[in-house]
């Protein structure tokens, strides 16, 4: 079975291509799924994509992921509030990328926080949708450097 990666998409996140395109880009989300589809497949990994506007939903699908290869996550607007995001990710042992479309740090002062980023394995913000390929780039390699990464 080969190993999986799966990417979370927080809130407003569906939106993308109709959302803010000056700031997000004109990508539609199924287009960046196609994308990181593409790019894991030809690594040998699979890739579970999901998206969903609710805090609790996001927590459930961290846990599911636990023990997988790891965890790509936009959590959206909650990466800037969520404690329950914050302890989710120290309660599992999956690697997690947190991943922007945006530079963060280019915008207003309330998105320069982070409660993922502590806890994350590392930050890629700012590429566009190109930030979700390079994040999979990383858990591949992280994989690679565990012997084949892990299953589930
Ligand atoms: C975002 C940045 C967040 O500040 C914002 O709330 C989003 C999208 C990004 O991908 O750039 O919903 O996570």
């Amino acid at each position: 079975m080969a190993p999986v990666i799966h990417i979370l998409n927080g809130p407003s996140l569906d939106r993308l291509g109709a959302r803010e395109p000056a700031i997000y880009g004109g990508a539609t989300l199924a287009h960046i799924e196609a994308e990181a589809r593409a790019s894991a497949g030809d690594r040998g990994f699979d890739l579970v994509f999901r998206q969903s506007s609710h805090e609790g939903t996001l927590v459930d699908w961290l846990h599911e992921a636990g023990n997988s290869a790891g965890i790509v996550l936009n959590a959206g607007a909650y990466t800037h509030t969520s404690v329950a995001l914050h302890d989710a990710v120290r309660a599992i042992a999956a690697p997690v990328v947190e991943v922007h479309l945006s530079n963060v740090f280019a915008r207003e002062s309330f998105r320069h926080v982070s409660m993922i980023a502590p806890v994350a394995r590392g930050v890629i913000c700012g590429f566009g949708e190109l930030s979700y390929v390079l994040a999979v780039e990383a858990l591949v390699a992280l994989g690679g450097a565990r012997a084949g990464g892990q299953h589930g």
